[in-house]
């Protein structure tokens, strides 16, 4: 212990030896949980949870600097290689890449020259603070494009750069309870994890709806919901590609149901855009998320299908909703309506350099390759005989979970239950699709030779048309 700070002292390593660097979790050290406690480890299936442990398989210890200058020069050099050996690390990993909806694809080179300044926008985007080492400007920047992108003029909007796509879903779900207090949250079955959250965090009621086996919300199952709460106003969560099957819910559809059943003006929707909210507005045939709609609020991840080296996201509501929030705050001589403090002031730079960069047509361009390339590799899965769904506006390519969990880490694949996806990104060409293919078809032939496994059944998931086991093929 030194003062109130707990370190781990490691002393021997900085004599000559280095420390092995963190590779990733070995699952043989992990304890999966079932939902019933019981231990599961191994296979595939339903796994649970790791619950309540503090698992220290691996860690780069914080030791105390020496007052000795020569091995001070010794503790330089072995920073410089532990970081050096890292880096190598994070090419590799970023090379297999392909489970979860990031853009590792971006050269930020002409921003290193503000990496020695603690920017920060604490506050409100619009109300300048005392802190004056801010990216505001920048930040109000990309926010008039989101909120030109989603058709709202510039004196009727409010939003901010978040920390990410979930704390765009906390922002928008609280202004819908600011707005609605006695309001029931409705979401899909299938929505982020962040949306329940929230209602858990707001003690909120939620109503859960089913979904269609694209993943959409079953607008049937809305109604019948909605029917049971009259008296109470409804905030909903509509999903822009939902996490696991990239389905878009059918706003429109939702609005309906909402007037058909009575709740005209009683309805408050945020839209949860965290990966296509940036990519729907490029497709064509798309339909529109819109502030034209009676919509409350949009939010995107900046990390996502822009690329960013660091988790952001951007929040766009109605400026009349955000005055319920807000709080005068003397001491920032700024106004309180973010979920945060502090707020990242480098993110805006960096999200405002790649819309310059790129523009509206360079995203359109981006969203159609990725759009050809899931449409490529669902193909090839279904050529190759493995059962594999695309929802028509995604390029989220959902298929059979592979049977091997070394080749779903190597490929950094996001699994559940019978499924694994791979988002298909801008920095995923073909040759990497082929790469993956090629390794998948030739560890799969060794997976089912025994007579013993059978191929998984995903048509519980994603129906039984796109299921080649031995029941559906
Ligand atoms: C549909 C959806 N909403 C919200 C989120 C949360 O975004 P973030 O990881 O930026 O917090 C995700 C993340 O994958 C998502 O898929």
């Amino acid at each position: 212990m030194v003062g109130s700070v707990e370190i781990e002292v490691i002393p021997s390593e900085l004599n000559g030896k280095h420390e092995q660097l963190p590779e990733e979790i070995d699952p043989e050290s992990v304890l999966i949980v079932n939902e019933n406690g019981g231990n599961e480890n191994g296979g595939n299936g339903n796994k649970g949870m790791v619950l309540g442990r503090n698992i220290h398989t691996s860690c780069l210890a914080v030791t105390e600097p020496d007052v000795d200058d020569e091995v001070t020069g010794d503790r330089e050099a072995h920073m410089a290689s532990v970081l050096a050996r890292y880096r190598k690390s994070l090419l590799e990993r970023t090379k297999h890449h392909l489970g979860y909806p990031y853009n590792l694809d971006f050269d930020y080179g002409a921003l290193g020259q503000l990496q020695h300044f603690s920017i920060n926008n604490l506050g409100d985007p619009f109300i300048e603070s005392n802190y004056g080492v801010h990216s505001r400007q920048f930040e109000v920047g990309v926010l008039d494009w989101f909120a030109r992108l989603w058709e709202l003029e510039k004196d009727e909007y409010w939003g901010y750069i978040t920390n990410c796509g979930t704390e765009g879903n906390l922002h928008g779900i609280l202004v819908g309870r600011e707005v609605y207090p006695d309001g029931i949250l409705y979401a899909s079955r299938e929505s982020h994890y962040s949306v329940f959250k929230a209602a858990r965090m707001y003690r909120m009621e939620c109503v859960k709806v089913d979904t269609l086996v694209s993943g959409e919300i079953d607008c049937i199952d809305f109604k019948s919901k909605l029917q049971l709460n009259k008296d109470k106003p409804a905030i909903i969560n509509v999903n822009i590609g939902t996490t696991v099957k990239g389905a878009v819910d059918d706003l429109d559809l939702v609005i309906k149901t909402l007037e058909e059943t009575g709740f005209h003006d009683r309805f408050y929707i945020h839209c949860d855009g965290a990966l296509f909210g940036l990519m729907m507005p490029f497709v064509k045939r798309a339909p529109k998320v819109s502030f034209k709609k009676p919509i409350g609020s949009v939010s995107v991840s900046g990390h996502k299908f822009v690329g960013c080296p660091m988790p952001c996201g951007v929040q766009i509501t109605r400026l009349e909703h955000i005055n319920a929030l807000s709080r005068n705050v003397e001491y920032l001589a700024s106004r309180d309506a973010t979920i945060m403090g502090s707020r990242n002031g480098h993110a805006p730079i960096f999200l405002w350099y790649t819309l310059n960069r790129k523009g509206y047509k360079g995203f359109q361009k981006e969203v159609q390759k990725c759009l050809r390339n899931a449409h490529y590799l669902k193909d090839r899965l279904q050529a190759e005989g493995i059962g594999a769904m695309l929802n028509e506006l995604s390029s989220t390519v959902v298929f059979e979970r592979p049977q091997d969990e070394e080749f779903v880490r190597r490929w950094q694949l996001a699994c559940q239950g019978n499924i694994a996806h791979v988002v298909v990104m801008p920095n995923i060409t073909i040759e990497k699709l082929d790469d993956f293919l090629e390794e998948l078809v030739e560890k799969r032939s060794t997976w089912f030779q025994d007579g013993k496994t059978q191929k998984p059944c995903i048509a519980a998931d994603v129906g039984t048309e796109f299921c080649v086991c031995a029941l559906h093929k």
